[in-house]
């Protein structure tokens, strides 16, 4: 069987060691390093396709969970994929369900075979296990699909924390023997568990590495560690990876942790961050986050970010936006919206412009100095 995906190294950066490179899907390739907006309910809240495509998104993520609930796997398949059913013919990628389950249900209850919770609208009984999730994402046909694996809470023990590790791993090998590969159009990542355990992190890796996944997810982080904790497991992980697959940091969003992940070898990003901070009146700019709906922007007549091109900085002014945000205006949020996913976006045109260039070192110096992280 050929691969549904195909990662190819360009260049490593002298100066950072971090990857340049592109992945070739089904629909397309992508350049990496990469931000993927979230779309969980197989729409980025507030944006088109035609949008997205706009501002150069790559590739688009979607959820199990949600659209496994609503409106139900089998109604997308009808559809003929997700693909076709939102009009979006770009690359794509959805995550297993695991971590949404874990996050958004109470009441569940984890055994070898799965996971039984309430769903958190109706409060209906379910059940979700490795082979579930692996069907569930064959219907909606993504690109990428992810392995169901257990995300515990920070901080977990360490006990609980091995016999979790050995459990996903266990659960990672029932998702490739469930998984057929839509016949090469479809390829499914391993996700790499262990908390901040640095012999748990290595034993994830060592299982998941033997199983020869097509590419490796990075999960378990960003769920309230402190940001040292994140860039030091994400050292002794992405070592250990085989250089010759993609590695994806599952949930991470902030223009810093994009910078210091692809530093640390990571190629793919997702997460809610831009879209949600948006709809809260929050933007993403190069001078650090600006709360558009604070007072001091009332009469506030320049772009949201002077140094952004995009459509919402091109024709709006912050005293407008401000104004559309209070007034709870849908097209207030579609802008700040489409400004926060142009921004990261754009920085991750501007990080793999840097690696190209072996100066990503430097990039991150100046960014950070501009965003305001190393003012005290
Ligand atoms: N999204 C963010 N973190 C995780 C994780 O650990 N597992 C999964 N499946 N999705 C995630
Ligand atoms: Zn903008």
């Amino acid at each position: 069987m050929t691969e549904a995906i195909r990662y190819e190294h360009l260049k490593t950066c002298r100066q950072s060691g971090a990857r340049l490179g592109r992945i070739h899907t089904p629909h397309g390739v992508i350049d990496t390093p990469i931000f993927m907006p979230v779309g969980t309910l197989a729409t980025v809240k507030m944006m088109s396709p035609e949008e997205l495509k706009e501002m150069d998104a790559q590739i688009i993520l979607s959820n199990t969970y949600h659209l496994w609930l609503r409106p139900g796997e089998d109604l997308v398949e009808e559809a003929g994929g997700l693909h076709t059913f939102m009009n979006w013919d770009r690359p794509m990628l959805t995550d297993s369900g695991g971590f949404q389950v874990f996050s958004l249900s109470d009441l569940r209850d984890i055994d070898e075979e799965g996971v039984r919770f309430r769903n958190h609208i109706s409060g209906e009984r379910l059940f979700l296990s490795p082979e579930k999730a692996v069907h569930i994402q064959q219907s909606l046909g993504a690109d990428i699909i992810m392995a169901f694996d257990e995300c515990p809470p920070y901080p977990a023990s360490y006990a609980y924390m091995r016999d979790s590790v050995a459990r996903t791993s266990r659960w990672a090998e029932r998702c490739l023997k469930a998984h057929d590969g839509n016949n090469g159009q479809q390829a499914l990542f391993g996700i790499i568990q262990g908390g901040e355990y640095e012999d748990l992190r290595r034993e994830s890796v060592e299982d998941l590495v033997s199983l020869d996944f097509p590419g490796y997810a990075i999960g378990g982080l960003s769920v309230g560690e402190p940001k040292s904790v994140m860039n030091e497991v994400l050292e002794q992980t992405t070592q250990h990876l085989p250089t010759d697959k993609p590695r994806y940091l599952m949930g991470v969003g902030s223009a810093d942790a994009l910078i210091d992940g692809t530093i640390r070898g990571v190629d793919m990003f997702d997460c809610v961050l831009p879209t949600r901070i948006g709809r809260n009146g929050t933007c993403m700019t190069s001078e650090g986050r600006k709360v558009i709906r604070n007072a001091s922007f009332a009469r506030d007549f320049r772009p949201i970010d002077e140094a952004c091109g995009c459509y919402a900085c091109r024709n709006y002014s912050r005293a407008y936006i401000r104004h559309l945000i209070k007034s709870k205006e849908a097209f207030g949020f579609r802008l700040t919206s489409y400004h926060n996913l142009y921004f990261l976006i754009e920085l991750m045109r501007k990080v793999r412009q840097a690696i190209k260039e072996d100066r990503l070192l430097d990039f991150r110096a100046s960014f950070f100095e501009q965003y305001g992280f190393n003012r005290p």
